[in-house]
């Protein structure tokens, strides 16, 4: 006999969703969606625009009910116990709810209200609030002269009043400047180190790789990752994604054409096993992947290989793996382990 949900208070899994699907008229915007969340981790939703994220947030946070699945949040299920799982969650989107004419500790304070604290209550979680996402000082400030990176962390701090179980993240960086994402990124750490289950949806790889214990990547409404043998039916790591990606690029434009046959040369020596410099015609760019974690040294070991053979190049760089070299590398692995 099972005693506790899987999902309940001292499950593993703060989320559990199987084969959920949504359609908006032919649109399949979630097409069998599976995923689990552990307990107490930061887990990053990455896909494209249109991917399916939204959505799976909405229906999670029971603001959309799904066409076909279940999904369990906090040990409760989202169709048929909506209220309960309201009760254990968070949710902040794109779109802070914040009031602009009152201060950022009226703010707090009012959400407090509307969740039906006392007034002392209200204030006093407010003030704790503000203490932590770094806000004590522009407590008494009005949001309108709030930098970009402030405004989102009031707006997470206003989706963290009941101190949920779960919080789910729409997307909390976009639009903002680098500073401004630095900060929120550290707020959302400080978070899961306090015991918060954090399910945030992303579109940046890095996003996901700094903050995220564990990513899922989606396309078209499904969990891509779900499928790909070496991650052994696990929501892998990021580390384990980069692997399954094949590290860094190292990138060398040539100044002449004629010096491409030297440069490939020079790269070929730092590609990772099994990956040929490519040169692309036209551009005079040479490019390849390079062991993970050898990034840099295989750039020192290029430069050097350039300088001595007297070859000056326009530009070379490293370069993260893109979202979409994730997507290709997940697919292309995918139509292997079906073949
Ligand atoms: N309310 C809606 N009505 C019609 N189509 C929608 C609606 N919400 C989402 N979609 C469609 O479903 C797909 C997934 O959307 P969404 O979940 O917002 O993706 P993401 O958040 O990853 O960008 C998209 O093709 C989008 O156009
Ligand atoms: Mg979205």
């Amino acid at each position: 006999m099972r005693t506790s949900s899987p999902t309940g208070p001292a499950a593993e899994f703060s989320v559990v969703a199987e084969g959920l699907r949504k359609t908006y008229g032919d649109k399949h915007a979630l097409d069998g969606l599976h995923l689990e969340v552990p307990r107490g981790t930061v887990f990053g939703l990455l896909g494209p625009n249109g991917a399916g994220k939204t959505t799976a947030v909405r229906i999670l946070a029971t603001l959309t009910r799904p066409d076909g699945g279940t999904a369990r949040v906090a040990g409760h299920d989202v169709r048929s116990e909506p209220r309960a799982v309201r009760r254990r969650i968070g949710l902040t989107g794109q779109h802070p709810a914040v009031d602009e004419i009152m201060t950022a500790r009226q703010n707090l304070e009012m959400f407090g209200r509307l969740f039906h604290l006392s007034r002392a209550q209200a204030g006093h979680r407010a003030d704790r609030l503000l203490e932590q996402f770094g806000l004590s000082d522009a407590a008494g400030q009005q949001p309108k002269d709030f930098s970009g990176g402030m405004r989102r962390r009031l707006d997470l701090a206003a989706g963290m009043i009941l101190a949920p179980e779960v919080l789910f993240l729409d997307e909390p960086t976009t639009g903002l400047d680098p500073r401004g994402r630095s900060e929120v990124w550290r707020a959302v750490r400080e978070l899961a180190d306090t015991g918060t289950t954090v399910l945030l949806t992303t579109h940046y790889l890095d996003e996901a790789d700094r903050l995220a214990d564990r990513i899922a990547v989606i396309d078209r409404g499904r969990n891509i990752t779900d499928s790909v043998a070496s991650f052994g039916g696990r929501t892998p790591t990021p580390a384990a994604l980069k692997r399954a990606i094949g590290g860094d690029r190292i990138e060398v434009t040539a100044r002449e054409a004629a010096d491409v046959p030297g440069i490939v040369k020079a790269v070929a020596r730092v590609a990772a096993d099994g990956s040929e410099p490519e040169a692309e015609e036209g551009t005079g760019r040479v490019h390849a992947s390079v062991p993970s974690g050898e990034g840099v040294a295989a750039l020192t070991d290029v430069a050097r290989s350039l300088q001595e053979a007297g070859i000056t190049v326009e530009d070379i760089g490293l370069r993260r793996p893109t979202l979409d070299e994730v997507f290709l590398t997940l697919t292309r692995e995918k139509q292997e382990a079906a073949a």
